[in-house]
């Protein structure tokens, strides 16, 4: 805590550039034909919403994750690791966007990407 006062939360620009990013990131995967499948159904305000405050608490920032258990909501649904690849370089792809040093940019993909085991089915091979 004292070495590091300022939480990646406050570096990365707090709530304004993680709603930001949070909007650019699902604007992308919904045009991602191999991932939006997933999504058809889903009411994505409400995502939108409960990823902002997943993203900001990975970040030690202030909001508490008030959504349901990250591998309840995705096992069983066949989300591959190949899948799981695909929504990671999106979200890499717009964490770029911000401005971030590379420290910065990395921190934040391996917080989020820890995530990754709890989300896809099986041994992380693709299966039809
Ligand atoms: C590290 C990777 C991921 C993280 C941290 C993550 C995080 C989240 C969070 C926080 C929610 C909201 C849960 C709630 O409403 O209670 C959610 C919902 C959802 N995620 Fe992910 N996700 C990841 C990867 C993926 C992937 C790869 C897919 C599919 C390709 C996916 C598809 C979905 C869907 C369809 C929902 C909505 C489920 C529903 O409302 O029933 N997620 N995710």
């Amino acid at each position: 805590m004292s070495s590091n006062p300022r939480t990646l939360y406050d570096r990365v620009g707090g709530d304004i550039a993680i709603a930001m990013l949070v909007d650019r990131f699902y604007d992308r995967v919904l045009k991602d034909t191999e991932l939006e499948p997933y999504f058809r159904h889903v009411p994505m305000e409400k995502l939108r919403e409960m990823q902002l405050e997943f993203f900001s608490a990975a970040l030690d920032g202030p909001a508490h994750y008030s959504g349901r258990p990250i591998d309840q909501v995705h096992k069983g649904k066949g989300i591959t690791s190949r899948q799981l690849t695909r929504f990671m370089t999106h979200l890499l792809a717009t964490i770029q966007f911000l401005k971030l040093t590379e420290q910065e940019v990395s921190e934040m993909y391996s917080r989020i990407g820890l995530f990754g085991d709890s989300v896809i089915d099986g041994s992380g091979e693709d299966s039809e």
